[in-house]
């Protein structure tokens, strides 16, 4: 569907937020999933985009995504105004399988871009009323890279922020503080909700099994069709037989920590 611009705000450098009209999308959307955008009218650029979803609103039928403009396509994406059109599919993909029990506590952990779909999710958790409250941990290299911090900062959630240059928040890796609250708060049943690089996602796997507590990753790979026809997002998870490929863009992107082979070629 074409999606009209209702606002674009220039968030931090080259860090945007749009928010696009589309009631279907804005009713239906669940934390964990993306859209598949295509900006201009030509043939450049020629495939889509995926991008999952920072914000959604049933009532105003709109939801938004956030982005660094950093390549033609962003870049492209960074030029549209409001009322401009946006071609969009979507929902699509598997989101968060999220608790709502009350006393089970929710652990997002956010790596630069991949905090939009943390963020869906958190805005979620906490209008479930929990206790203890959800943590977010949001960390990037540095402050240029950390995304939606200002955002995260108003849900009334614990909130960590760490940069490992120090140029914002705490010194450090979100996998540290991770690993930190885990140890000091093992008797609080919880499970870990996680986006960000893989290499960061992989040793969120391996802190979440060390301490016997579940995890789900939501992996970024290349997705040219988003739909299941281009095989382009194939990635290895555990079956009974061993492994078997998966199609990220359907049956993902959101996995199990423990399913995802890490390691294995497809
Ligand atoms: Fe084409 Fe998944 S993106 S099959």
């Amino acid at each position: 569907m074409d999606a009209v611009v209702v606002s674009h705000r220039n968030i931090l450098n080259n860090e945007y937020e749009i928010k696009l009209s589309a009631p279907p999308i804005a009713n239906n959307a669940q934390p964990g999933q993306f859209v598949h955008l295509l900006v201009g009218d030509g043939y450049s650029p020629f495939i889509r985009r995926p991008f999952s979803i920072y914000k959604a609103s049933a009532d105003e039928g709109t939801f938004s995504i956030v982005y660094l403009a950093r390549g033609s396509f962003t870049s492209g994406l960074a030029r549209y105004s409001p009322g401009g059109k946006v071609s969009v599919l979507g929902p699509l993909g598997n989101g968060f399988n999220w608790h709502s029990n009350p006393h089970h506590r929710s652990v997002l952990v956010a790596g630069g871009i991949g905090a939009p779909p943390i963020h869906f999710l958190a805005e979620r958790v906490h209008s479930i009323a929990s206790e203890p409250k959800a943590v977010v941990i949001n960390g990037a290299r540095t402050r240029d890279l950390l995304v939606g911090v200002d955002d995260f900062a108003r849900l009334p959630v614990m909130l960590h922020v760490l940069t490992e240059d120090g140029t914002h928040g705490m010194q450090g890796r979100v996998t540290d503080a991770l690993d930190k609250l885990l140890k000091e708060s093992l008797h609080i049943p919880s499970t870990i909700y996680a986006c960000g690089p893989m290499g960061m996602l992989h040793a969120i796997g391996d802190i979440a099994q060390s301490y016997g507590v579940e995890c789900q990753v939501s992996i970024e790979t290349s997705m040219a069709c988003g739909t299941g026809a281009c095989y382009g997002c194939a990635v290895r998870v555990k079956d009974e037989t061993g492994s078997r490929i998966s199609l990220a863009c359907c049956e993902g992107p959101v996995f199990r920590s423990d399913e995802y082979l890490w390691d294995e070629a497809v």
